[in-house]
């Protein structure tokens, strides 16, 4: 009934032709109220969490999505390339419940300018911190290299559907394009198993994020430029093929994961997909909640498992590589 009225509110507020002016601010309202629901939906789960807890004994508690709704300390906010930066974040909560693919919304500064929160990959974790390796590519990551140590943030997670870790003795293939190289840096670091070839492209020598410069156990990247300038000459896609022609005879025991540019994602689910090799994709999208109540995140599947639309946000942002309708995005 609420919402009813409230959307009575609004189109009459349009009616009344103030333009965009109204539309933000009803924007800001249905934000606000889609924050207090959320808010009390999370009492609720965190009641649920508490008897789970106190009915299944403290070691269950590992087991449980958290989503926290935080102000963080930035404990170090360092430039790594020309673009790129390395946060690190307190929260002792974040980093008991995250996983690798999992993302943060981040409030990038008090206020209501920008208006909405951006989404992060966690790239890794280091004690009580929890890591954010961001490129600047407009008004909010550029608002976030400002940021000092010391400061606080917004920040709601973790959130979203990670990567399914192989349990055991695959060989595991990771392909990284630019800065999706985040996740899977996470990714590299909680595996168990060593089995691991991790592949990361960029454009020239420039552009490299070294890995050694982001914190953490050490983890062996084969670069590849585009122009050739460092590493293997051309694309990671091309590396990627060699890898699996070396690996052909091993396909079944192989795993591949993946994140970066969506026409990079593309060709690395239909080179896996035409060989019949398990691949998950960490797909990137547009978002505003980060919770599955907005519907600015839907792509849509291959009517996978009966759906045709998933949220990133909610249902991924990591992904089968079968059950997304590439030729769609
Ligand atoms: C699940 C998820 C995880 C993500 N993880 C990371 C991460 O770990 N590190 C990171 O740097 N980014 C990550 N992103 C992308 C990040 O959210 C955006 O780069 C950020 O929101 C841009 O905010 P902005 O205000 O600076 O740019 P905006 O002002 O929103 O956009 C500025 C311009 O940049 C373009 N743009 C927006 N995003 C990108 C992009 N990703 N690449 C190229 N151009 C873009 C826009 O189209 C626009 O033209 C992730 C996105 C998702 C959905
Ligand atoms: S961002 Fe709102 S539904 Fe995914």
């Amino acid at each position: 009934m609420a919402c009813l009225r409230f959307c009575a509110y609004g189109q009459t507020k349009i009616r009344q032709g103030r333009g965009l002016y109204n539309l933000t601010s009803i924007f800001t309202i249905y934000y606000k109220t889609f924050i207090k629901f959320y808010r009390k939906c999370k009492v609720q789960r965190d009641d649920t969490l508490r008897t789970e807890i106190s009915s299944k004994g403290q070691s269950s508690i590992t087991n449980i999505d958290i989503i926290c709704d935080q102000y963080i300390d930035i404990v170090f906010n360092k430039k790594i390339t020309s673009d790129t930066f390395l946060m690190g974040l307190r929260s002792p909560e974040i980093v008991k419940a995250a996983r690798p693919g999992q993302f943060v919304m981040i409030r990038v500064r008090a206020g209501s300018d920008p208006l909405l929160r951006r989404p992060f990959s966690i790239c890794g974790i280091r004690d009580d911190l929890f890591l954010v390796l961001y490129r600047v590519v407009g008004q909010g990551t550029a608002i976030m290299a400002e940021v000092r140590e010391g400061e606080r943030l917004s920040v709601l997670g973790p959130l979203g559907v990670g990567f399914d870790v192989p349990k055991n003795d695959q060989i595991s293939l990771l392909v990284a394009g630019g800065i999706g190289i985040a996740p899977l840096f996470f990714l590299a670091q909680s595996m168990k198993i060593r089995n691991i070839r991790f592949m990361a492209g960029f454009g020239s020598s420039g552009e490299i994020i070294r890995i050694e410069r982001i914190e953490g156990p050490r983890v062996d990247v084969s670069i590849a430029t585009d122009d050739g300038t460092e590493g293997y000459t051309g694309t990671v896609t091309a590396l990627l093929e060699e890898c699996l022609k070396k690996h052909g005879p091993e396909k079944d025991s192989l795993s591949v994961f993946t994140c970066g540019p969506r026409p990079m994602l593309k060709k690395v689910a239909a080179m896996t997909m035409e060989r019949e090799i398990d691949c998950q994709a960490s797909l990137e999208a547009s978002m505003a909640c980060g919770l599955g109540a907005c519907q600015g995140c839907a792509v849509k599947t291959s009517s996978y498992e009966g759906q045709t639309y998933f949220h990133v946000c909610r249902d991924g942002p990591v992904f089968p590589a079968q059950s997304i309708d590439w030729g769609g995005l």
